[in-house]
């Protein structure tokens, strides 16, 4: 894949997670109004750690645009394991892929969830988009009840499919706020929420990256019994601090994604 058609997939993603995210766009609006560049940070996306679908096949596409592994993270409690890509151009958005332990949850959620992915058109499987090429299969909101007893994460996953979960502003290249208080402040006064689980802001200078997010749009969604509305994607901010050594820490933090993780959760 060419950068060109790169940036396409990327762009495609982009309005993907708007249809689930109209908050993003809006909040996409207000900071573009106040600065001449608006850098998308990372991408993150989630899966199962399943053969046909695991971490592994969705990061293919990525890796054939010249995306290259960096960090991996755990996350024990919430049964996920993550690592980051990036580019070799630094303009691009790192990729954060999420992938739930399955075997880790209890047999009848392995089940429903084997069943879900047995139902993915083969066809679909190899597709470039195939990470943001939504829901293959059937769900009730019952079954979507079971999981989220378990995992909302898995939840989400089963309810949405394959999507962008968030993108990210990187306070770094903005004018208009330096500090991720101020821009928390202002998203407030502007009406968004804010994910408070752990603190408003995740991480710290000393870890060399702060992090925020709204909580996510609700969205009013089709299942196979009936229609309910549950939390979609929200929109995330990262301040990156200086490494000792130069240059910007392009890592993450398990503790503050841990959190982050929950911007999902339906309370
Ligand atoms: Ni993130």
């Amino acid at each position: 894949m060419n950068t060109q058609q790169l940036k396409t997939m990327l762009e495609e993603m982009w309005i993907d997670y708007l249809a689930l995210n109209p908050d993003a766009l809006a909040i996409h609006q207000l900071i573009k109004e106040r600065n001449p560049h608006v850098v998308n940070d990372h991408i993150a996306l989630r899966t199962f750690n399943l053969g046909k679908v695991d971490l592994k096949q969705i990061s293919r596409p990525f890796i054939n645009a010249g995306y290259h592994a960096r960090g991996e993270y755990s996350f024990p409690k919430k049964h996920l394991y993550a690592q980051h890509f990036e580019h070799n151009d630094p303009n691009l958005p790192k990729i954060f892929i999420s992938q739930l332990l399955t075997e880790n949850l209890d047999q009848s959620n392995q089940k429903l969830i084997h069943n879900l992915i047995e139902q993915i058109p083969k066809e679909i499987l190899t597709t470039k988009h195939f990470s943001y090429s939504g829901r293959h299969w059937n769900l009730t909101y019952k079954q979507y009840q079971q999981l989220l007893k378990q995992s909302e994460y898995a939840a989400w996953l089963a309810a949405f499919g394959f999507r962008p979960n968030h993108f990210t502003i990187l306070i770094n290249a903005l004018h208009s706020h330096h500090r991720i208080e101020t821009l928390n402040q202002f998203l407030k006064e502007h009406g968004y929420a804010l994910n408070s689980a752990g603190g408003e802001i995740k991480g710290s200078a000393e870890e060399y990256l702060e992090q925020s997010s709204t909580l996510a749009n609700k969205v009013m969604l089709s299942f196979d019994d009936q229609e309910a509305e549950i939390p979609g994607c929200y929109y995330e901010f990262a301040k990156r601090y200086p490494l000792p050594e130069g240059g910007l820490y392009q890592g993450f933090i398990a503790a503050s994604a841990d959190k982050i993780f929950e911007s999902t959760d339906s309370r």
